[in-house]
């Protein structure tokens, strides 16, 4: 197939009302084509890669690079300073490999169960302020009091940041992904490439025992990583150890709750059942609707079209993960399917770093929220839930619950293992 030529007009999927409800829009993508030439809110043309078998191939083919300076037509998307965008998601092998040795260690499963104890200490101390928020005022915003703090925290923690700065990040991270008006994404990025200059000079000035300091030791020590590198890694994992886990808790609890007899067999065997509800969140909830923009760097055939060297590449996540050529009645949310694998942490080079943290983390907020919170309900209908919708994500932007027929966060359930 010819490329369409940019005069004539492509279509725009990604509207309000797609974004409503994007799995309907998906699917008949989906049946039309396995890749779409088409046009983002902002006008730039991408080709969007609709089925599971090619989403799973393309995103670990090294013929599809994610590096901007790879995009022949000038990629649009954000634009961020060097010293963001000197980051991981940017980066092809080799450097990308000397960047995430560099890193790694940080994020192995067996040194990220070491911080299990500081997980499930920081999901009841928030479960015990959620509890004092349901008593006070009858409900309470899960989002805003639970899931957006508790891989924050952590991440924070790890990281070196200061209490004070998190939320503000994490506000201005929102505002970057899925801005309320359109000089907001510059504003939000300004503001993030400042604080973490600040926050990089603080740590250099008094340096303490946190992953931040260990970066810039290994840059001020030699040769292995440059001031942008240093500043772009941690920019990327502050960023994507909050942003994603915030919203698979939240989203992993609504569809608990609105899959009551699941949330009974969780609720009841989390030792068993936490771990695949969780991987099926992943699936089904997962707020990331791309991979990362990626760029081929010679002539591909994507699904049988041809796609040229330097055009935009779209992997949607989110149509793969519903398509039924792989998944049976993909729509279904079920906890007990077969086949458990799925796109949700990526795939290849850029697996992502923190799969461990993240499946940690879910699996204990889901567990405290059961075990502390049993009987737990919606506050609001659910057509009136407030979402994040962009071509990007798709995240609840609060979520309000109350306390169901037991009380929350009743004594003597609080020391349990949350899994
Ligand atoms: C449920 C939570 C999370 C989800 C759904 C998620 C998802 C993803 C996905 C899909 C990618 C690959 C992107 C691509 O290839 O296009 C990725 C990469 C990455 N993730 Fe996560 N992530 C999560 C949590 C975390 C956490 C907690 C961290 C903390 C360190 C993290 C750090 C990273 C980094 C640094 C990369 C880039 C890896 C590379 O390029 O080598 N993520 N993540």
């Amino acid at each position: 197939m010819t490329p369409i030529p940019p005069a004539v007009a492509l279509p725009q999927p990604f509207d309000a009302a797609f974004l409503a409800d994007p799995y309907p829009g998906y699917a008949r993508l989906r049946e039309a084509g396995a890749v779409h030439r088409i046009a983002l809110p902002d006008g730039s043309p991408v080709w969007l890669v609709t089925r599971e078998a090619d989403v799973r191939a393309w995103i670990a083919d090294p013929r599809l690079s994610v590096n901007k300076a790879r995009s022949g037509t000038g990629y649009r998307g954000f634009t961020l300073p060097p010293a963001l965008d000197a980051n991981l998601l940017n980066i092809d092998p080799e450097d990308h490999l000397r960047l995430r040795r560099l890193v790694s260690q940080a994020f192995t499963p067996r040194r990220v169960e070491e911080l299990g104890g500081r997980v499930r200490a920081a999901a009841d101390r928030l479960a015990d302020r959620l509890a004092a928020s349901m008593a006070a005022h009858g409900r309470a915003d899960v989002v805003a009091e639970f899931a957006l703090p508790l891989p924050l925290t952590v991440i924070g923690d790890l990281l070196g940041v200061p209490e004070a700065d998190r939320r503000p990040f994490a506000a201005r991270v929102g505002a970057m992904l899925a801005p309320e008006h359109p000089g907001q994404v510059a504003e939000s990025v300004e503001h993030i490439h400042g604080f973490l200059l600040d926050l990089v000079a603080a740590r250099r000035a008094v340096p303490g025992d946190d992953l931040l300091s260990a970066l810039i030791a290994a840059h001020d020590d030699g040769d292995r990583l440059s001031e942008d590198e240093l500043v772009s890694l941690a920019f990327l994992i502050l960023m994507a150890g909050s942003e994603n886990a915030q919203h698979l808790i939240s989203g992993g609890l609504l569809a608990l709750l609105r899959h009551p007899g699941q949330l009974a067999e969780v609720s009841a065997d989390p030792g068993r059942l936490l771990p695949a509800a969780v991987e099926e969140l992943l699936r089904w909830a997962h707020p990331n609707q791309m991979a990362i923009r990626r760029f081929p760097v010679e002539p591909v055939e994507i699904g049988g079209v041809s796609v040229p060297a330097g055009d935009t590449v779209l992997l949607c996540l989110a149509s793969a993960h519903r398509d039924p050529a792989r998944y049976p009645d993909p729509d279904r949310f079920d906890i007990h399917r077969a086949d458990t694998s799925h796109l949700a942490l990526g795939h290849g080079v850029h697996y992502c770093l923190g799969a461990p943290l993240a499946r940690l983390e879910i699996r204990t907020a889901l567990g405290t929220l059961l075990r502390r919170f049993p009987g737990l309900r919606l506050a609001v209908p659910a057509d009136e839930l407030r979402w994040r919708c962009s071509f990007r994500s798709r995240a609840l932007r609060e979520l309000p619950v109350m306390p169901g027929a037991a009380a929350p966060g009743r004594p003597g359930r609080r020391g349990g293992r949350a899994r």
